[in-house]
């Protein structure tokens, strides 16, 4: 049975959204953004989530977008920053599809991402760099890993499509 669903993990900044778009174009799927189907549901921003409910509600709403997308017939879909860490996720992930993680350097994060307050855990840089190194091991059970330093988004979705077609 072909993959009918690829999930684009990683930490924030790591272009899943960007890169996630070029390959649904490529690959003529449709493309879904976990977080913005959670903000379109509960009509708040993931910072008024977290402000509002605290993150343990997040990761419950989380939970919940996640399966409904893996129901869907096929797509891309770029997922959180969080979504991967939890143990039911990668489960759902890997029933349903392919985890692709997208590796970014720290440097990377922090030149791309605008301190603009809507990733409430990048809002203090020390403890985003020690999340960051926490959840690599983590990240690294994705079964393809794609190195995105410097690299077009266009070219990142080619390299995924060729990974893919490999499995
Ligand atoms: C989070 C990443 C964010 C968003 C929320 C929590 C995380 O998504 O889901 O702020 O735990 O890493 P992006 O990775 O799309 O920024």
């Amino acid at each position: 049975m072909p993959i009918q669903r690829i999930y684009l993990v990683g930490f924030m900044g790591a272009g899943k959204s960007t890169v996630g778009r070029e390959l649904a174009l490529k690959l003529r799927w449709p493309f879904v953004d976990l977080d913005n189907e959670i903000e379109r549901s509960e009509g708040l921003s993931v910072r008024e989530i977290f402000d509002k409910f605290g993150e343990p509600r997040f990761r419950e709403l989380e939970r919940h977008h996640l399966g409904e997308l893996s129901k869907r017939d096929r797509g891309v879909m770029a997922l959180g920053g969080g979504t991967y860490m939890e143990k039911d996720n990668r489960k759902v992930i890997e029933e349903t599809g392919i985890a692709v993680w997208l590796d970014v350097t720290f440097s990377q994060i922090q030149e791309r991402v605008r301190p603009d307050g809507s990733r409430p855990l990048l809002s203090d840089i020390e403890r985003a760099k020690r999340l960051y190194a926490e959840r690599r091991s983590v990240y690294a059970l994705a079964p393809i890993r794609i190195v995105t330093d410097a690299r077009l988004p266009n070219e990142i979705a080619e390299d995924i499509i060729q990974r893919v077609a490999k499995l």
